[in-house]
């Protein structure tokens, strides 16, 4: 970070969490979208029709978050993954995910100032995202440890099917969901095997948060559907017609995000693992 990002942090960081926070109240008041009509006209995956996937190429830039991967994937980000601008990337996730625009903004912002680089004018290649311990972090549920598996832009399948089949839920139509407690208790497991087979294994409350925050897209943007998240965990792809499940005018806002994220939290500190 340069002085003058370290100078205008403090400021930025209340002004983010003050229009959060109404958003927050906001979306309380204000008429949700329909669920068929949540990402804008105009916008890719507008009705839930997204462009064509084509599955990265070893040549393509690709990030340990599986979610940009896809929108890479299908085009909505720069197929080869590269040269994108953190502007753009605040757009596309909001409207792509129904964030919240504070949100959309604050996490590329957070990007560019670890990457040493300015938001408002610089770029970006997904892999740089990966950048070990920044927002990249051990015990990850889809991704084995930066150490062991150096290229963080793909998935491991082994890891995403015992995710997906520790999902305990059902939704109305008798398909698997994962719940806050399946989350939990996968997160522990992971952190725990890291811990064992890697005595220098880092972990700090910081990223174990953001670990748990992360993985509970999997229950608010995705409501915990494994129908849809097997896709996009194992390919990185988006199902024909998905739409996010948050439905609020403005987005996921962090205020409301949190009330998924804590549980989910405690719930890792319960889990008996083993
Ligand atoms: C706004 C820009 C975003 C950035 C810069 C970003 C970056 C990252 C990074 C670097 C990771 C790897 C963390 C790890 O080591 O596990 C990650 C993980 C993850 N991200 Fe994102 N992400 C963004 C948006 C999103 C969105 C919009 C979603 C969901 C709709 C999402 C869902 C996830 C999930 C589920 C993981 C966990 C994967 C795992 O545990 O293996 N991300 N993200
Ligand atoms: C990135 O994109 C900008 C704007 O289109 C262009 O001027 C620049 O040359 C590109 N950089 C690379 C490395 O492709
Ligand atoms: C992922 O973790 C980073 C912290 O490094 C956080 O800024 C961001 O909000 C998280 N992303 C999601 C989608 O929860
Ligand atoms: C263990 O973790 C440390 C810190 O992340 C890393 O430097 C080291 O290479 C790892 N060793 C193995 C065998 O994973
Ligand atoms: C989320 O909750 C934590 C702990 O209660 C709090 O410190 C943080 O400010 C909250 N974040 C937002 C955006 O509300």
């Amino acid at each position: 970070m340069s002085l003058y990002q370290k100078l205008t942090k403090p400021f930025i960081d209340i002004f983010v969490l003050t229009w959060d926070f109404n958003l927050f109240l906001l979306n309380l008041v204000l008429p949700a979208h329909e669920p068929t009509d949540v990402i804008p006209a105009g916008a890719p995956g507008h009705a839930g029709h997204w462009p064509q996937y084509v599955a990265p190429k070893d040549s393509d830039s690709r990030s340990a978050c599986p979610m940009l991967n896809a929108l890479a994937n299908h085009g909505v980000l720069p197929h080869d993954g590269k040269n994108i601008t953190f502007r753009d990337l605040n757009t596309v996730v909001r409207q792509s995910f129904n964030f919240a625009p504070s949100f959309c903004f604050f996490v590329p912002k957070f990007a560019a100032d670890f990457l040493g680089r300015s938001y408002w004018t610089d770029r970006f290649d997904l892999a740089d995202l990966s950048k070990h311990n920044a927002i990249e972090h051990d015990a990850s549920l889809t991704r084995h440890d930066a150490a062991l598996v150096p290229d963080q832009g793909r998935p491991d399948l082994q890891l995403v099917d015992e995710l997906l089949s520790g999902a305990t839920g059902k939704m109305q139509d008798g398909s698997p969901q994962l719940t806050k407690k399946d989350l939990s208790l996968a997160l522990a497991k992971r952190r725990s095997a890291a811990r064992s087979t890697n005595k220098s294994y880092t972990e700090s409350f910081f990223h174990n948060g953001f670990g748990s925050a992360n993985s509970s897209t999997m229950l608010t943007i995705f409501g915990g559907r494994v129908k849809d998240l097997e896709p996009m965990l194992t390919e990185e792809r988006f199902v024909d017609g998905w739409q996010p499940r948050i439905l609020s005018k403005f987005g996921l806002t962090m205020a409301a995000f949190n009330g998924t994220v804590v549980p989910v939290e405690i719930g890792v500190k319960r889990a008996k693992v083993e």
